[in-house]
């Protein structure tokens, strides 16, 4: 389902650097088997695949069912890994312009009062028969303490009860968080309303596969079951095929080890812009911790060779390159052809789009290669559920296999609390 071509960067790495990387790798990845590695109570993404949870599966279809058929707007509210692998995969598989309902949109993955007065007036806007909307939000906070969740949670949770009443508007509140604990738990139980459960010895960024992703992903009209077997299928696979995997976190360790510093994951197709957000923040915070990692950058590309293009081609060289891309075409339009080709563009008529943005990739990839940037390139088979599911659980897998290799742990982030600690100090919250 993943084609690695890792070659273009391994020629930048020392030979003994590549060979100790892959022993590095292959003992990370015992230790993960094992669970005796760093962190190993937070294992848990892997049990959800190992032993895949139907009647969970079942659960969020028959939900999201009766959502979609009532809905007019479903408000994710979330930040970090809260949020962003049920972006990810709604923006890989849903039309870019689509017109089913409800409308996704997303809240409380930053304190932009102009951003929430918007999302505020625009759910209050009635629909175009005059009629109320019908709005649910899915709050989803593992700890149950997140400030800039909290915050969105509080305005949207009081618009939603002077819109529709108190017990009408639990009803349309469903809220993931761990089975105990946090300021969450205390209003479930104040008010009642739906509870998923975030497993303990699941992490948030490893948590695409759980209620947390799953559900806003099955609301938008995804069919879960697939995306979750692709992940199952991966699962099965990498256990008894290990050589891309180790070989991917390898390489990126040796890439590490030889002075690199960045990871500019770059895409040419834009509906996969926020699986490889998701793979930023699933690397930058399992990664980065005592001076060691790759920064994880993301690219759009080819809009983005018209803004970083110079610097990736020319600046500092202490940039890797990571492209995701698709083999199989995800749409079959042509450029069509013009009288008298004044834009000089008739050369191409009859071409698919597809196999310009090829070319238009393959032309990037060899001239940052000529510019001295290693890259990798991971390529799905397709844009599918099952494809997006399996790619989820390839990087989950690939990315702790690295950070062993960093000998840290993958699943604390604590740098996170610095900058919680200085806005709490700054806004006087009490002891
Ligand atoms: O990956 C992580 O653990 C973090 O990005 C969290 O998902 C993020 O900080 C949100 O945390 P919470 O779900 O507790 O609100």
């Amino acid at each position: 389902m993943i084609r690695f071509d890792l070659e273009p960067a391994q020629k930048y790495i020392d030979d003994a650097v590549m060979q100790d990387a892959r022993v590095a790798a292959a003992d990370a990845f015992s230790q993960i088997q094992k669970k005796n590695g760093k962190g190993a109570e937070w294992l848990g993404w892997r049990d959800l695949v190992a032993s895949p949870n139907d009647a969970l599966i079942e659960e969020i279809t028959e939900l999201s069912a009766a959502i979609r058929s009532d809905a007019d707007v479903f408000i994710v509210c979330g930040i970090g890994g809260s949020y962003l692998g049920a972006k990810a995969a709604i923006d890989a598989l849903k039309e870019p312009f689509y017109s089913d309902r409800p409308r996704i949109v997303y809240a409380g993955h930053h304190i932009g009062g102009s951003y929430l007065e918007h999302l505020i007036k625009y759910i209050d806007k009635p629909r175009s028969d005059g009629q109320k909307k019908s709005v649910y939000i899915n709050v989803i906070s593992k700890s149950g303490t997140t400030m800039e969740t909290a915050l969105a949670f509080r305005t949207i949770a009081n618009w939603m009860t002077e819109a529709y009443g108190q017990k009408e508007a639990a009803r349309r509140t469903i809220c993931t968080t761990s089975a105990e604990g946090g300021k969450l738990n205390q209003l479930i139980d104040q008010y009642g309303y739906k509870k998923f459960i975030i497993p303990d010895d699941v992490g948030g960024r490893y948590s695409v596969l759980t209620p947390v992703g799953l559900l806003p992903i099955a609301v938008a009209g995804i069919d879960v079951r697939s995306l979750y077997y692709g992940a199952v299928d991966a699962y099965k696979f990498y256990e008894e095929n290990t050589e891309d995997i180790l070989e991917y976190a390898a390489t990126r360790y040796a890439l590490f080890k030889s002075g690199y510093a960045v990871d500019l994951i770059g895409t040419f197709e834009p509906n996969l812009s926020a699986v490889c957000g998701w793979m930023q923040q699933l690397l930058g915070e399992s990664e980065g911790k005592n001076g060691k990692g790759l920064f994880p950058s993301v690219a759009n590309y080819s809009t983005d060779l018209h803004s970083i293009g110079q610097i990736v081609q020319d600046g500092q060289r202490n940039i890797a390159e990571t492209f995701v891309t698709v083999k199989q075409a995800q749409s079959d339009i042509t450029v069509a052809n013009q009288e008298g080709d004044v834009d000089g563009l008739n050369y191409l008529s009859g071409q698919s789009f597809h196999h310009v943005n090829s070319k238009a990739y393959e032309g990037t990839r060899q001239a940052h290669d000529e510019g001295k940037v290693p890259t990798l390139e991971l390529e799905l088979k397709n844009v599918s559920a099952e494809s997006i599911g399996w790619f989820f659980y390839a990087l989950e897998l690939a990315c702790p296999v690295n950070v062993y290799c960093l000998d840290e742990n993958p699943f604390d982030q604590p740098g996170v609390e610095q900058y919680k600690k200085n806005m709490f100090s700054l806004l006087g919250k009490p002891s």
